[in-house]
């Protein structure tokens, strides 16, 4: 299930870096020259055998080696075991996929660990390793559109991503008791065999197995167990719903629970760790109060259960792990809950096919935070978008965030000023047309994957305006727009957003209009130091 044109281009540059780092055994290189008999249908032609053979990198001109091409995954099915006492985690990654055209070859992403073997529909193939790039040669060629099933038998001490370009650590990261496993934006491939790009999505099955005692968590619903059997507990979750590798997880450690559903009638799940037990009520109630609400302004809520999850390592950040967001060390604010519970639409269903477009994951959820704010009687949009077009000194009028940049991909202007950039076009185009933008946004594109030109052509067809300009000031040129612009400021105060989200009358939310009189406080939003 993916959605990035095959990259051709990229594949026949790679290629020759490819040969020249093979460095072991039955030399991939030599049969990339040399094709053994048997395994190639002979074709006598370079380039043709070139076409055969998956990229090492997706085709995201931001980050190469992520992902890979010339096949399309829909379905991971994991059977990993993990031992905290000396941090081993072993197991089996059933990896189901269609070729996109012929492969003589093709590669998965997995950075350290061993491999023990690697079977293709059950016969062994051959495989090496180059950086986090594992290549496997299928033992005969797989034909354009043809599906097969990849079996990776590995086991080793998985090491998380460390302080790459201001992301901080994630991927598996290894705590006292377990793992927290957050994975944006490539740390999949620290713990399975993965096509680790957002553009490839897929369904996943997890049968986890940890000691007596400790909870294994992962997206989705559990299906089976927990299961106790000689001192080890295993449990089966299963994602039904098409799933970004960076949302995986399978976060273990010692943890409460509570299950249940929320008041309009989903599945709701809450975990937190010891350390944060007086939470678990609070996260539970509100990850189910705040999820209805959503789904009464962005449209039904995409997957069969929600929740969130305390863990005690601190990572200085939230995820917005598919199903159940995962905090990391800290007491989530409601802010921030919000925030992640919006990504289920916002990213996680509607997902980005190149990191450039992270502004419509961030943006939205960081909008999302207002819209929050707004409903429970804080600071309306309206005031939050004020006070930070006043922030003359602000570094998001230098970051223009429509292009997130791959040294800094969660700078605070591709969260605050896409936030800004959605208030701006709310202003411009209004609240009917506005919240229906973002509920027709969220249906036609469920599941699937959309760019930032797919948005502003839905809010230009939507509204019937021309845009460009808006877009451009906001979304990709520096410097801090002049706001309102004059046909903005010549429109009445009333025609502005107020105080209220007015939303068409089969959408209005369930708790009924407010009463309360908003009371404005003053403190700004959350600081963005817990996000990253
Ligand atoms: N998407 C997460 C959030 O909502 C942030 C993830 C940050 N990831 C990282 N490696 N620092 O806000
Ligand atoms: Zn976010």
């Amino acid at each position: 299930m993916r959605s990035w044109p095959a990259a051709t281009t990229m594949s026949i540059t790679v290629l020759g870096l490819l040969a020249c780092s093979a460095s072991n055994g039955a030399s991939l290189s030599q049969g990339q020259r040399t094709p053994a008999a048997g395994a190639v249908r002979p074709t006598g032609d370079a380039a043709s055998l070139k076409e055969a053979v998956g990229a090492p990198g997706i085709g995201d001109p931001d980050f190469p080696a992520d992902g890979n091409g010339g096949y399309d995954v829909s379905h991971y099915s994991l059977k990993l075991s993990y031992t905290p006492a000396n941090k081993h985690l072993a197991g089996v990654a059933a990896i189901s996929a269609t070729a996109l055209h012929d492969l003589v070859r093709f590669n998965l992403d997995l950075s350290g660990l061993h491999v023990d073997g690697v079977l293709i529909d059950g016969e062994p193939a051959e495989f090496q390793r180059s950086g986090s790039e594992l290549v496997v040669k299928p033992p005969r060629r797989i034909g354009k559109g043809e599906k097969f099933t990849t079996r990776v038998t590995y086991s080793g001490t998985p090491k998380p991503v460390r302080d790459s370009s201001n992301l901080g650590i994630y991927g598996f990261v290894p705590t006292s008791d377990g793992a927290f496993v957050v994975c944006e934006p490539n740390g999949a491939k620290t713990w399975f065999p993965s096509n680790d790009h957002p553009s490839d999505k897929a369904t996943f099955d997890f049968e986890l197995t940890v000691p007596e005692g400790l909870t294994a968590l992962a997206n989705g619903e559990l299906v089976g167990g927990p299961v106790t059997a000689e001192g080890k507990t295993t449990f089966l979750w299963r994602e039904r719903h098409p799933m970004v590798t960076y949302l995986a997880t399978m976060t273990l450690g010692e943890f409460a629970t509570r299950t249940g559903t929320t008041d309009r009638g989903l599945p709701n799940f809450a975990a937190t760790a010891p350390r944060f037990d007086g939470q678990l009520d609070r996260v539970f109630r509100l990850s189910g109060e705040i999820t209805d609400y959503w789904s009464t302004i962005f449209g039904p809520y995409p997957f069969s259960s929600t929740g969130g999850v305390i863990d005690d390592f601190h990572t200085g950040y939230a995820l917005e792990n598919q199903t159940k967001p995962m905090y990391g060390g800290f007491i989530p604010d409601e802010s921030i809950i919000a925030h992640e519970l919006a990504h289920q639409w916002f990213g996680n269903s509607v997902s980005i096919k190149r990191w450039k477009d992270l502004w419509l994951n961030e943006g939205f959820a960081t909008y999302a935070e207002w819209l929050w704010s707004e409903h429970r009687g804080l600071l309306t949009a309206e005031q939050i978008f004020t006070g930070r077009l006043s922030m003359v000194d602000s570094p998001v009028w230098s970051y223009p965030p429509g292009r997130a940049k791959p040294d800094d991909l969660f700078h605070e202007s591709v969260y605050n000023r896409g936030a800004m950039a959605l208030h701006a076009l709310r202003q411009r185009i209004g609240d009917a047309a506005f919240f229906t933008l973002l509920r027709t946004w969220v249906r036609d594109h469920a599941y699937g994957h959309a760019t930032t030109d797919d948005f502003v052509a839905l809010a230009e067809r939507l509204s019937g305006k021309n845009l460009d300009r808006l877009f451009d000031t906001w979304l990709f040129k520096q410097g801090r727009p002049r706001w309102p612009e004059r046909g903005d400021a010549a429109r009445s105060r009333a025609d502005r957003p107020g105080a209220r989200i007015t939303l068409p009358a089969p959408h209005a939310h369930p708790h009924g209009p407010r009463t309360a009189v908003p009371q404005p406080v003053s403190s700004p939003p959350r600081p963005e130091a817990s996000r990253t």
